[in-house]
């Protein structure tokens, strides 16, 4: 049987482009499985919890929960588990490759942005390779182009341009190695300028690019502000005019048109400038960003009243010298940007232009960063529990990669912290079974949320499982299959080794072989 490749793979999935990809891929029907490494804390699927829990805590959003695989791209073969990268060969057609380090000067510890950007994108196209797949979207950067100036087209990559840091100089080397892999039958690359956070929520769980001179700015400004020094010295400090333009470009903006890009074939094969043709002055820049730092001061002492005002630390002279010490790593992004050419871009989506980032979007972006301590997730935040899929767990073991043996069958798609895409059966024994993955295409899938899962499993009541899920299924006979496969879920007690249990009036499952 050819194996079914409908999967795609996304790398970077905790990022702040990441993750609004997994959000819009999943809403535009794509099946999606992610790798994600672990952290000293977390696991990778408590991770990707964690960020779906963000989804519905920040914009009230129940994303479908991916294929979790756990891996490092700086590791050979991706640090897949041999049973996971078995599973990639038969399910994953395509990968979205956005996972980068956005460190801008080498790190010696670690070789970082090399390792990750560098290496890890030579991992990403030996595991396409090694894996049969034949199409790749590479997330690069417009600022491959370096420190060149005037209008840089879509078509041009590497003219000998001199990179501004080890960072644009890993992209010019992570993009030029995508693009010339002799095994893809198809390379698409989407180059993002600098990415803010989210036009509504003004939420970014990473905090570069726009953020970091923020982020460096903010206590200088602070204190000049306790110094009594005149607005728009932060330009003097920067020893900007105030006319360099700074292209700015929401992360909704770069996920809506990189899906729309992605869920086009037509589309594909080109490089798109995911840029905007109406930059930001950096001296708007630096007067919001100096008169909101200012206002949420005084909120923090407003807050604080009757407590004796701080005196200044330094003095104005020094705090500049510190500041620009500081900015040392990201002046050349502190330049004036070039003009990026967005011909591909603007022809493949001319009803979705870059949205102009207007100052109270720029202070809802700033608010968002400087009100959570430029850290994410909150310091002390609950991380989500194993919900829905560890109720699975306690009743069938851990679900296998290997697949699905022959017969009925039906898919699991549980969205949301602690959700999973699985495809449920039953073993010769009549007891259930549960395998990574949805089924075929064609196959009848069952469609809820965790929370409803959960609650359904810690009841062993199906109905409230069923009630206000999706069945999806061809024919009556097939939805019915996947109703019974999920209720001798539901049903079976937690840990139990027994056969399933059936709840009254329900047919057994061999009748609906
Ligand atoms: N942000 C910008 O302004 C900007 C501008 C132009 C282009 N880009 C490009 O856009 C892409 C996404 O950037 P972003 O803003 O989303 O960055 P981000 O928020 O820092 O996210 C980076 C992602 O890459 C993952 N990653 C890094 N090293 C990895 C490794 N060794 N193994 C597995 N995963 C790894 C991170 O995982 P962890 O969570 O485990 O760290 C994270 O998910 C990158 O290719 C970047 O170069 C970004």
């Amino acid at each position: 049987m050819a194996p079914d490749r409908s999967y795609l793979l996304l790398t970077g999935a905790t990022g702040l482009l990441g993750r609004s990809l997994l959000r819009d891929l999943a809403a535009a029907g794509r099946r999606v499985a992610v790798l994600v490494r672990g952290s000293k804390t977390a696991d990778a699927a408590a991770r990707v919890d964690e960020l779906l829990a963000d989804w519905q805590e920040v914009a009230g959003a129940v994303v479908e929960c991916p294929v979790v695989l756990e891996g490092d791209i700086t590791r050979p073969g991706l640090g897949l588990d041999p049973a996971a990268a078995d599973w990639v060969a038969r399910h994953v057609g395509e990968v979205v490759h956005s996972a980068a380090s956005l460190s801008f000067e080498r790190r010696p510890s670690d070789d970082e942005p090399y390792a990750s950007n560098v290496r890890g994108t030579a991992n990403v196209l030996d595991a396409c390779r090694t894996a049969g797949i034949r199409r790749l979207h590479h997330v690069s950067s417009a600022y491959v182009c370096g420190l060149r100036e005037g209008r840089i087209l879509e078509t041009e990559l590497d003219i000998g341009q001199t990179p501004g840091n080890d960072y644009e100089r890993s992209k010019i080397d992570s993009e030029t190695a995508a693009v010339s892999a002799p095994f893809l039958d198809v390379v698409t690359v989407h180059r993002p300028s600098i990415i803010v956070g989210d036009l509504v929520t003004g939420f970014t769980n990473t905090f570069h690019g726009f953020y970091k001179p923020l982020r460096i700015v903010q206590p200088f400004v602070e204190a000049f502000v306790q110094a009594r020094l005149a607005p728009g010295s932060l330009l003097d400090v920067l020893g900007m005019s105030g006319r360099e333009a700074k292209n700015l470009v929401p992360v909704d903006w770069v996920s809506a048109v990189m899906t729309r890009i992605i869920q086009d074939p037509s589309a594909h094969g080109r490089t798109y400038h995911l840029a905007t043709d109406h930059p930001t002055p950096s001296g708007r820049l630096c007067r919001l960003f100096e008169e909101l730092v200012v206002a949420m001061a005084a909120e923090r002492s407003a807050g604080r009243a009757g407590a004796a005002p701080r005196p200044p630390a330094f003095d104005p002279a020094t705090l500049g010298r510190l500041f620009g010490d500081q900015m040392h790593v990201y002046r050349a992004y502190w330049r004036d940007d070039p003009r990026f050419d967005t011909s591909h871009t603007r022809a493949f989506a001319p009803d979705l232009p870059a949205p102009q980032l207007d100052d109270e979007t720029i202070r809802r972006l700033c608010r968002f960063a400087i009100g959570s301590g430029f850290r994410w997730p909150p310091p002390g935040r609950p991380a989500p529990g194993p919900g829905a899929r560890g109720a699975l767990v306690e009743r069938l073991g851990a679900p296998r990669w290997s697949a699905a043996p022959a017969g009925p069958c039906a898919g699991l798609a549980v969205a949301g912290a602690g959700g999973g895409q699985w495809t449920l059966g039953s073993g010769a024994d009549g007891r259930p079974t549960w395998h990574v993955g949805l089924p075929a295409p064609g196959a009848p899938v069952v469609r809820l949320t965790a929370a409803r899962l959960a609650h359904a499993c810690d009841e062993r009541h199906p109905a409230a499982a069923l009630d206000g899920a999706l069945v999806e299924g061809t024919t009556a006979a097939d939805r019915q299959v996947a109703v019974d496969l999920l209720t001798a879920v539901v049903m079976r007690a937690p840990g139990a080794s027994a056969p399933a249990e059936r709840p009254a009036g329900s047919r057994p499952l061999a009748a609906v072989r």
